[in-house]
């Protein structure tokens, strides 16, 4: 199968209060996916963000407690910011035509005729990012971006921590230990990456790019192998 790469598109990117012109960033981010897909096929696989945030807690405050039902919930956000994704990418000339895949299996059998695809959440039980990084292991994919709204993975919370650090590079082993593999996921809670994730491509040795969604010319020289700020995650060498 030929190469991919597979964006996780944090869902913040999407909210008007983004850090700056969503207007802008919707035109840059459009005009990026335009000129990278021509060389190469892309997955993006979108986040729930807010909506998914807002929807949870209205869902259990009606008393839906069971995280199966919520985390439908949250998947259902991150089809309708998928949703807007394309709707941004209607007004370019990016051969797409709106279907969203809900599984892995038929995100890959689209990807056969199609040179992108967007999609959101699949199951419940993990994050979008996990999304992306199976289906960077199920297409073998060069690189998996995480664009979210932090810049780097930090050695610590930096909400909470004001001497968190940003990290540059790390192993994928080093990522597993700071976002908490084996830990318990509850719906709607925030990580640096996913730790389902996370587990994955360790077993995959699948390297990642973790970087601030923002900056869409930094999401550039990232997926174009130029230099660029965000902490890069990489696997044992064979
Ligand atoms: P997100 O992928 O949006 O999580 O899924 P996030 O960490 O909040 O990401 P951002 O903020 O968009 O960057 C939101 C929720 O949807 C459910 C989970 O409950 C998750 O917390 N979900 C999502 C699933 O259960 N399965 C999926 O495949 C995706």
């Amino acid at each position: 199968m030929h190469d991919a790469i597979v964006i996780a598109l944090g869902g913040s990117l999407l909210s008007s209060d983004n850090g700056g012109s969503l207007d802008s960033w919707k035109s840059n981010f459009t005009d990026l996916m335009v000129s990278i897909s021509s060389k190469i096929r892309i997955v993006i696989v979108v986040g729930g963000g807010k909506l998914a945030r807002k929807n949870i807690s209205i869902a259990k405050k009606n008393g839906i407690s069971n995280s199966f039902d919520l985390d439908l919930i949250g998947i259902e956000a991150t089809r309708i910011n998928a949703k807007e994704i394309i709707g941004f990418f209607s007004n370019s000339n990016l051969m797409i035509d709106g279907i969203i895949p809900e599984t892995i299996a038929d995100c890959v059998s689209y990807l056969n005729e199609n040179n992108i695809v967007v999609m959101g959440g699949t199951v419940p039980g993990h994050t979008t990012d996990t999304v992306a990084i199976k289906m960077g292991a199920k297409l073998n994919s060069k690189l998996v971006v995480i664009a979210t709204n932090v810049s780097h993975v930090f050695t610590s919370d930096p909400r909470n921590d004001s001497n968190a650090k940003p990290i540059e590079r790390m192993t994928l082993d080093e990522l597993g230990v700071i976002s908490g593999i084996g830990k318990e996921i509850l719906p709607g809670s925030s990580f640096a990456v996913d730790p389902v994730g996370v587990k994955i491509a360790i077993e995959h040795n699948l390297p990642l790019v973790i970087l601030n969604g923002h900056d869409v010319d930094n999401l550039r020289k990232a997926l174009c192998g130029e230099s660029f700020d965000g902490t890069k995650v990489y696997g044992v060498e064979n």
